[in-house]
């Protein structure tokens, strides 16, 4: 009977760019839902992007937008990055939605009734500028135990120290730099104690045993309450019945699992609650990194039964990627964002590579940039693709494009038949390495074979024509097999090999050998990856670097006028150089702001009347988020004055302000001493 499962990956959050950490767990999970469609179970399979909270709202702040514009930018490109890697999404949403604030009101209500949750007074610390509370990594300062200067509120990565953020020395926020201060406020919390016994023999039944094992050290420190609010401002949903308390980001994210289920069974016409009633017979599967299992295996169960709600069937647990040995470093280039990747290489050749290290455990995957090429080289160029590029123009030429009536060899069949059953298991068992390892292991007998009966020999002789057909179609129903066994981590060259074979090569028949069956001509399915890809791919990754230093600014920069802990801003690379021609080309010019005003429509603007002494003149300025238009009437600044007058939405800008800094915040107008005439020009 065939099963029927909702999968989901984790949310990626909101406010940074897919990379390959993130493809591994997105490629595991794609693999596992396609091999379970190809075998006839039903799969849903859904993901979001995880939206709420500080480090979304500061990121949105510093960009000068919205958070709710931001999540609208990123979730386009989150989308465009997992198609491009063939990942087979029925819904990608995000928790920032209806869907999502209806079920998590409706669920915290439920546990308040049900008495799960208390509320309780507790001190944090609180940057009195920004007036609001900081979360641990938006603290830094010294290290209590060794002193190493800068580290974060909750541990030190020098000496690994881990302390409560009161305890640093020097203290300051990342946010504006102030020092912060203790301040009280009521907390919510959920009674996870409560769920102790339920927890502790469920993680026996949801995690591999090496993983319950580990999480006996969590029971045996005592599960603690949770606290599940956050202060104003934040962004996040309401918490029903507050003024100005919010869900912590963690308690809608899983609960987006539901939502964006929801947001697609509403599309889709499926029932809902079939798939997360109590008692439901679907099974569930959330595949999750070891850095989140906390959440996915304590947090989230409890919050499930507290609510009446079923509990996943299994969380399958992986590790972190690392490129060459090491953690993904962003100035050696082997921080690799997704669309960088996708630029320079075929998705399929890191699903491939992946799917040969991958198993069901919780070990990190190294990609190992020259075991990559040469893999992805060896084993899908040279023993998959080549079969086929090897044989098929035989059939072409020689006999029409038929496949013979029977193959040369029935033994080489059965063994592809076979390993049917344990390449299924493999799958299923998500233990892929052993899929593809016993997939190459059948490719290398059938290059053993056509090594043997070389029909480029066979063509050149008399009275072979049969052999040679039976041969070159043993190799093509070879090839078959192989790509077929291989289509949950190669969906597009089997759909090109579909075409090519003229035949939908169902995975139940993948061993069933196509006989008497024309095929079409043999276009190439796959190109080699060239070292030179690598290598461009690297150095794009250096300058995405470079780039994101240049402009939006980390989270943890500081944020308020000029106040960096060195006095000195972040590296932006220079521009190319320019002559003394060039730069005399512009005319700048001492003015002075005699009107400042507000225009309400621009999110970043402020309409400035200026004096240049010979002429007045109105200049709109992206200066709005730095300056408010009081501090401005009366001092002088200096005018780009010969720059083309640029017709706005807002009316006439006849030159340009200059400032330095690099937005948001950290926008600093330049100054010139008083006694400077009006219009008098600057060299
Ligand atoms: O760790 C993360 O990237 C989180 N955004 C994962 C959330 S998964 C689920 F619980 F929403
Ligand atoms: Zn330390």
């Amino acid at each position: 009977m065939s099963r029927s499962m909702l999968v989901t990956s984790a949310l990626p959050y909101a406010n940074g760019d897919i990379h390959l950490g993130h493809m591994l767990e997105h490629i595991q999970s794609d693999i596992f839902v396609r091999f379970q469609r190809a075998v006839g179970n039903e799969v849903r399979y859904v993901c979001a992007d995880d939206c709420h909270g500080t480090p979304v709202m500061i990121k949105a702040a510093s960009l000068g937008i919205t958070p709710e514009q931001m999540i609208e930018e990123v979730g386009k490109h989150h989308r465009a990055d997992f198609q491009g890697f063939l990942i087979n999404y029925d819904n990608y949403y995000r928790t920032h939605s209806e869907e999502n604030r209806i079920f998590s009101e409706e669920m915290y209500k439920t546990l308040r009734e049900r008495g799960y949750i208390t509320t309780k007074t507790i001190s944090q610390l609180y940057d009195p500028v920004k007036g609001m509370f900081l979360p641990d990594r938006f603290v830094k300062g010294t290290c209590p135990r060794c002193g190493a200067k800068d580290q974060y509120g909750d541990n030190c990565e020098v000496c690994s120290a881990t302390y409560d953020p009161t305890e640093l020395k020097d203290a300051y926020s990342t946010v504006s730099g102030a020092t912060p201060v203790l301040k009280e406020s009521e907390h919510y919390f959920f009674d996870l104690p409560k769920f102790n016994d339920f927890l502790h023999e469920y993680v026996k039944d949801v995690l591999p045993v090496e993983l319950a094992n580990k999480l006996e050290e969590w029971f045996a420190q005592g599960l603690k309450q949770w606290d599940i609010s956050r202060d104003a401002p934040y962004f996040g949903f309401r918490i029903p019945d507050t003024k100005d308390k919010y869900f912590y980001v963690w308690l809608d994210a899983p609960i987006g699992y539901m939502a964006s289920f929801k947001n697609y069974c509403d599309k889709a016409g499926i029932n809902f609650d079939d798939y997360w009633k109590e008692d439901s017979d679907k099974e569930l599967y959330h595949f999750i990194g070891k850095d989140i299992l906390y959440f996915h295996s304590l947090f989230w169960p409890a919050t499930l039964k507290g609510c009446g709600y079923r509990l996943p069937t299994k969380i399958f647990v992986h590790g972190y990627v690392t490129v060459n040995g090491a953690k993904m470093s962003k100035s050696k280039g082997t921080f690799i964002k997704a669309s960088t990747y996708l630029k320079h290489l075929k998705p399929e050749c890191l699903r491939y590579y992946f799917a040969s290290k991958m198993n069901a455990q919780a070990v990190d995957l190294d990609l190992s940039l020259d075991d990559f090429i040469a893999k992805v080289n060896s084993d899908i160029v040279g023993k998959v693709v080549n079969l086929a590029s090897r044989s098929s123009g035989f059939i072409t030429k020689r006999f029409e494009g038929k496949l013979a009536a029977s193959v040369f060899d029935p033994e080489l069949a059965a063994k592809f038949t076979e390993a049917k059953a344990q390449i299924e298991k493999a799958y299923d068992e998500r233990a892929y390495a052993e899929a593809v390892r016993l997939i190459m292991g059948l490719a290398d007998e059938a290059n053993r074979f056509v090594d043997a009966h070389a029909p480029w020999v066979l063509a050149k002789e008399e009275g072979k024509e049969e052999e040679l057909h039976q041969v070159c179609t043993q190799a093509i129903n070879c090839f078959k097999a192989l790509i077929t066994y291989l289509s949950p981590i190669l969906p597009e060259i089997y759909q090109h090999s579909q075409e090519f074979l003229n035949d939908k090569l169902p995975f139940a028949e993948a061993d069933q050998p196509l006989l008497d069956h024309v095929i079409n001509k043999f276009k190439p399915l796959f190109a080699r990856i060239d070292l030179k890809d690598v290598e461009a791919m690297i150095e794009e990754s250096k300058q995405d670097l470079a780039a994101a230093q240049s402009s939006a600014k980390p989270a943890d920069a500081k944020a308020e006028k000029g106040d960096h802990k060195d006095g000195s801003a972040e590296y932006v690379p220079l521009a190319p150089e320019i002559t003394i021609d060039d730069f005399v080309k512009l005319d700048l010019r001492v003015a002075r702001v005699i009107k400042a005003e507000e225009v309400p429509e621009a999110r970043k603007l402020l309409k400035l009347q200026l004096d240049l002494g010979f002429e007045k003149r109105q200049v709109f300025a992206g200066i709005k988020s730095a300056y408010k238009p009081a501090e401005l009437e009366g001092r002088k600044v200096i005018v780009a004055a010969n720059l083309k007058p640029r017709q706005m939405k807002f009316g006439l800008s006849e030159g340009m302000v200059l400032a330095a800094g690099e937005g948001g915040a950290d926008i600093f107008l330049l100054s010139v001493d008083d006694k400077a005439p009006l219009g008098s020009k600057v060299h």
